[in-house]
């Protein structure tokens, strides 16, 4: 059988402390299903304070041959923002064309939720990837002038759009079947307007797939007072992000959230990480759940197709979570926990 590649990339932080458990899940959940070979990546903050490095045409040329990539996380207080987000995290995604941003939230038994009736909590973002705000179109004159101007555009194509849409739809198929758009079509006409139209005609396609539309400042309002009315939420690249640290914090933090950035054509690695950041307020405390990253290495054996050993680490995930969620636990015990019953 087939030996699979993957690239791993820690990044800073607690990304640091979290992706060997997601490795060690990989690795114990695919024993006798999958064979895997790892190489990791020396890529984040100490490797720019080191060398000025952030990614290097090669070594980004062997993280394009991986099957697929494991990520922790980057940004570090010491770097100026962007630098590494944008030429690291970003730069991945945009040049392995990772179009759909999938990031599920569900509210497992054992958590406790910041809402006091938050119902069946089930959905998943599909987010952009590619487009939008994200793109890097815009620039700043006269900078540091009291005439400066800052501009980012938005940059949203048809090509961009569709394709993410049929991906929405194709997974609403496998879920409840319903999409909500959400978007600022009110302000923001003209990309706005596209997307509902998009959505709209290949709507067509999928009578059975309902779907509705929200602005995006309502629809962080619905996702704390009626979480359970959403199945897919189907966004673009910036509103996807907000919305979806919200989603993380409604089903208990962060730290259960996973993601995967997939390249959906398969013509590049997909990559998976989970949602949150470096977490530079509890990063070296040994105190990060790893939890998000552990359900990001389900989201990469699902996605190659082993959905046995995923469903491992999903079940060892969940009991773990009901049995010893609401503990104060070390990202070493968690990870234990987990590990011990997959
Ligand atoms: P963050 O997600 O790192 O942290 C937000 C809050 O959530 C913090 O209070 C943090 O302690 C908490 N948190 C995050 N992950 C947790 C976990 N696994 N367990 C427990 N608590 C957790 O967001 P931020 O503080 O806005 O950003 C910090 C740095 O990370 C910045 O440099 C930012 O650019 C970067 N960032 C990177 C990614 C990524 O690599 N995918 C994502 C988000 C932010
Ligand atoms: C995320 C992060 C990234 C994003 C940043 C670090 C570029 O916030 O993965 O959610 O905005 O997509
Ligand atoms: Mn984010």
């Amino acid at each position: 059988s087939k030996t699979y590649h993957i690239a791993v990339i820690p990044g800073d932080g607690i990304g640091k402390e979290v992706t060997p458990w997601a490795q060690a899940a990989l690795e114990k959940a695919a024993e006798g299903e999958a064979s895997f070979t790892y190489e990791q990546f020396d890529l984040g903050a100490e490797r720019y304070l080191r060398d000025g490095a952030i990614l290097p045409q090669d070594e980004e040329d062997r993280i394009k041959q991986a099957d697929a990539i494991l990520l922790g996380a980057v940004g570090d207080p010491r770097i100026k923002a962007g630098i590494l987000e944008r030429g690291l995290l970003l730069k991945l995604r945009f040049d392995l064309d990772q179009y759909v941003n999938l990031r599920p939230s569900k509210l497992y038994k054992g958590v406790t939720s910041p809402l006091a009736n938050p119902g069946n909590i089930d959905f998943v973002v599909v987010r952009e990837g590619t487009e939008g705000l994200y793109c890097g179109a815009g620039g700043a004159v006269r900078r540091d002038t009291p005439a400066e101007v800052a501009t980012e555009v938005s940059i949203n194509t048809a090509y961009g759009v569709e394709r993410v849409v049929r991906y929405a739809f194709q997974l609403a198929m496998k879920r409840r079947k319903h999409i909500t758009l959400v978007h600022k079509k009110n302000v923001l006409v003209n990309a706005g307007d596209m997307w509902q139209r998009i959505v709209d005609r290949v709507g067509e396609e999928y009578p059975e797939v309902t779907h509705d539309y929200s602005h995006i400042d309502a629809a962080t309002i619905y996702l704390v007072s009626d979480p359970s009315r959403f199945d897919v939420i189907l966004t673009d690249n910036l509103f996807g992000d907000i919305l979806t640290d919200e989603a993380g914090a409604v089903v208990g933090g962060v730290g259960y959230s996973a993601s995967g950035c997939i390249n959906a054509s398969n013509e590049y690695p997909s990559m998976f990480e989970p949602i949150h950041g470096s977490a530079p307020d509890i990063a070296g405390k040994g105190i990060a759940n790893p939890t998000a990253a552990i359900l990001s290495a389900a989201m990469l054996l699902r996605h190659l197709g082993f959905d046995e050993a995923a469903a491992k680490i999903d079940a060892a995930v969940e009991a773990d979570i009901e049995e010893l969620g609401s503990t104060t636990r070390t990202t070493e015990q968690v990870g234990k926990d987990i590990l011990a019953r997959i």
